[in-house]
């Protein structure tokens, strides 16, 4: 499978894989021509730029014009895992992955399959979230099969994707480093190693492209209700009605809300509510009596970050 699946990318082709964070849409980043088809098949905006995967800092390090002193010590702490660091490009890149920008994205997996992957395909492999644009990112082949039946060569099942968010995306082409999307792997780990990070300017152009559109949202609206677990029970059964909201929250939440039976437990932790958000918001999004889906979550503590990231995008309104 992974062998036909590499020589399906050498040969400009499209094929989903797991990573340790998400389920990645990819295809050969050094053909122009694959890669526009990757913006094809999600209904993703040509300014949206690409992720690419690497097999090791090597590969990166050729992908790029300069190497910074910020990306030697993080690749050294962090490679392979869900860190993505951009640089400024070198011309190889095609512009169609880079969406014209000056920089790239790049990011060395640590999941078995990319890895044996991207040794079979023996090219770096530009993978956005296998998700049709502006859908929760498949953390599963059945949701990438959901999004993508039909739009794609091959989709290489490894089971559920460890993680459940995205990589973290960190811009070392400047200094102080610019934290673009929380993710995958903690803010805290990342300014243990090259201290404070900064974010990206408001007002100004957006500094990572993808975060300027409405992302990660099912199909039903989206609540979400930034209480502590303590207060958040009283909010949900004072504003919802039972019969027709989803609710995803902790389960010290859930606990406290037996009438609400379309229920998505995010577990006890922050590890286990990224595990279970994107798959949570796509089961709930199923269910025919379903009318809103409230989520619950309130910490910025380690993986909190990105989970309360990804619901302010994908919530068209917050409780407080
Ligand atoms: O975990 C992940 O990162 C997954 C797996 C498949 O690796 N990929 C992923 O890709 O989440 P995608 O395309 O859904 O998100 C890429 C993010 C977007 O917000 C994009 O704007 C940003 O990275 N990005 C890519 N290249 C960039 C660049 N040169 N400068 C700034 N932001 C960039
Ligand atoms: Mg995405």
């Amino acid at each position: 499978m992974v062998r036909r699946a590499g020589r399906l990318l050498r040969s400009g082709g499209l094929v989903a894989f797991p990573t340790e964070t998400v389920y990645g849409l990819g295809a050969n980043a050094l053909d122009a021509a694959a890669a526009a088809r990757i913006f094809a098949a999600k209904g993703r905006p040509a300014d949206n730029p690409l992720i690419v995967h690497v097999a090791d800092g090597e590969e990166a390090a050729a992908l790029s014009l300069a190497w910074p002193a910020a990306a030697v010590r993080l690749v050294r702490a962090f490679w392979p895992g869900p860190l993505t660091l951009v640089v400024p490009a070198s011309p190889v890149v095609p512009a169609v992955v880079r969406a014209g920008l000056p920089t790239v994205a790049v990011r060395c997996p640590a999941h078995p399959v990319a890895r044996a992957l991207l040794r079979a395909a023996r090219v770096p492999v530009a993978a956005p979230s296998a998700n049709r644009s502006g859908r929760p990112s498949p953390t599963t082949a059945r949701a990438v099969a959901e999004d993508l039946d039909g739009r794609v060569d091959l989709v290489v099942d490894g089971g559920s994707a460890g993680i459940g968010v995205e990589s973290t995306v960190v811009d070392v082409s400047v200094s102080p480093a610019v934290l673009l999307r929380p993710g995958g792997l903690p803010r805290e780990d990342i300014e243990a190693v090259v201290g404070p990070l900064v974010e990206p300017t408001p007002g100004g152009p957006a500094r990572s492209p993808g975060m300027k559109y409405r992302h990660y949202a099912p199909d039903r609206p989206v609540v979400w209700l930034r209480r502590s677990p303590a207060e958040a029970a009283a909010v949900v059964r004072a504003r919802c009605d039972p019969a027709a909201t989803g609710v995803l929250a902790p389960t010290a939440v859930l606990a406290a809300l037996p009438e609400y039976v379309h229920a998505v437990d995010l577990g006890p932790s922050a590890e286990t509510a990224a595990q279970r958000l994107f798959e949570g918001l796509r089961r709930l999004d199923r269910i025919p009596a379903v009318r809103v889906i409230v989520a619950v979550w309130d910490s910025d503590r380690g993986l909190g970050l990105a989970i309360g990231n990804r619901l302010a995008k994908a919530a068209g309104e917050v409780w407080t």
